[in-house]
């Protein structure tokens, strides 16, 4: 890695890596047939999803824009599927349009908004139409933090069981759409595999039921995403491990004719991308007689919000100049960003007791970039993409001297 091209703080990503995980996880499928739609929202990038488009994936998208990078990135409309629990009405029109797989409807109300936006277009092929199910699962059963755990029923997610009848009736009603699919998302970073397996069990028994209730057109069973990724506490399974209970389960069922599919997004990218920061000081305190080491960095929340959003742990690791890992005897030092808030910690890691210049912080590819923000007049950090080890491009993020023409500029 040339350092020199490389400012701070960057996201950089090994694109030869996610194409070799999104290999790996689609040969878990062996000959059946099936999509692996990948969750573009963990990481929109061109360069990313593109490298994912070439490797076959799909695209799970939630929201219009996600539509157009994913098709402006090569992903085929027929491998698409479109969540989120408030679509707008020029967002359903773009789905109906570009011809996607499926819009996963989140609600009974949905169905009904997306049929009369397929009338008022006069499409005369039918909308197609997947439920995303709510499986009412045990919240502790998902073993993951609140803030990402979908499958339980005090989450706006996904139509309730008790609603599925009634879903049905109206799918029925509706000469505009026709039901393609079934699918549920439990929630994301699910450690194990049990939970997905029980899961996945209940939604294709849902599907046996839908069919036995005369539904005739169902294509696929979508069991999402949230595979977990190991951030540094131990071994998780690997993506194939969930796909591979999913696919017995499936043929318990006797499901097996229908597609199998999922929406995994963090384990695609997450392991494949880093965030290089700075040392921009260390601060030393004592309190009661005991010694605080402080390493302050110039990546902060706004550039890796998940520490102070869920108090994730990315592990951080030191760089010498040449951008390798340096031997060192360790010292435990807080690493924390520059930005005003408590929460700006990336908790305490063993480091050069003489502090790098530099410093990376792990298994930032997935929910890093795309959730950063230039609270406190900061910049957006950079992205660095590698492929064959060598740079193939970087984006510059927004300087602060954008930032500051942008409020300025605001009239009044
Ligand atoms: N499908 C649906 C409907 C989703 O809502 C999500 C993630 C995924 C698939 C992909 O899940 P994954 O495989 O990435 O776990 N910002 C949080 C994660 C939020 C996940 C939201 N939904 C974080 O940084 O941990």
């Amino acid at each position: 890695m040339r350092s020199g091209s490389i400012r701070t703080p960057s996201y950089v990503y090994d694109l030869d890596a996610v194409a070799a995980g999104a290999r790996e996880l689609r040969e878990a499928f062996g000959n059946e047939p099936h999509l692996v739609a990948y969750a573009v929202k963990a990481n929109t990038a061109g360069p990313i999803v593109r490298t994912l488009a070439a490797q076959g994936c799909g695209a799970d998208v939630v929201s219009g824009a996600e539509l157009s990078v994913a098709l402006a990135c090569g992903v085929p409309a027929q491998s698409i599927v479109y969540n989120g629990v408030a679509k707008r009405d020029d967002e359903i029109d773009k789905a109906l349009g570009a011809g996607i797989l499926s819009i996963q409807i989140e609600s009974v109300e949905e169905i009904v908004r997306v049929a009369a936006r397929a009338r008022a277009l006069g499409r005369k092929e039918r909308a197609r139409i997947s439920l995303r199910i709510n499986p009412a699962l045990d919240f502790e059963a998902l073993e993951t933090h609140a803030n990402i755990a979908t499958g339980h029923d005090a989450a706006k997610f996904g139509i309730a069981q008790d609603d599925l009848p009634r879903a049905i009736d109206i799918i029925k009603a509706s000469p505009e759409v026709e039901l393609v699919g079934l699918g549920h998302h439990i929630g994301s970073q699910i450690p194990s595999v049990p939970a997905y397996r029980t899961a996945a069990r209940t939604l294709f028994s849902l599907g046996v039921a839908v069919r036995a209730g005369g539904i005739r057109t169902l294509r696929f069973l979508d069991t999402g995403g949230g595979f977990g990724i190991d951030y540094g506490a131990g071994a998780v399974p690997k993506p194939g491990d969930y796909v591979r209970a999913a696919l017995e389960e499936r043929k318990a069922a006797e499901v097996d004719d229908l597609m199998l599919m999922v929406e995994p997004g963090r384990s695609m990218v997450a392991a494949h991308g880093v965030l290089i920061s700075r040392v921009v000081q260390t601060k030393v305190s004592t309190v009661r007689g005991t010694a605080r080491r402080w390493l302050m960095i110039d990546a902060g929340m706004n550039d890796l919000i998940r520490p102070a959003l869920y108090q994730a742990r990315h592990r951080v690791v030191p760089l010498d100049t040449n951008g390798a890992s340096a031997d060192f005897t360790a010292t435990l030092w807080r690493v924390v960003g520059p930005v005003c808030e408590s929460s700006d910690d990336f908790g305490v890691h063993a480091l050069p007791d003489a502090p790098p210049e530099h410093v990376a912080l792990l298994d930032a590819g997935a929910y890093g970039y795309v959730m950063s923000n230039q609270y406190n007049g900061r910049a957006l950090p950079d992205e660095v993409f590698l492929r064959g080890g060598q740079i193939v491009s970087i984006s510059r993020g927004k300087s602060p001297d954008d930032w500051v023409q942008e409020r300025v500029a605001i009239q009044g």
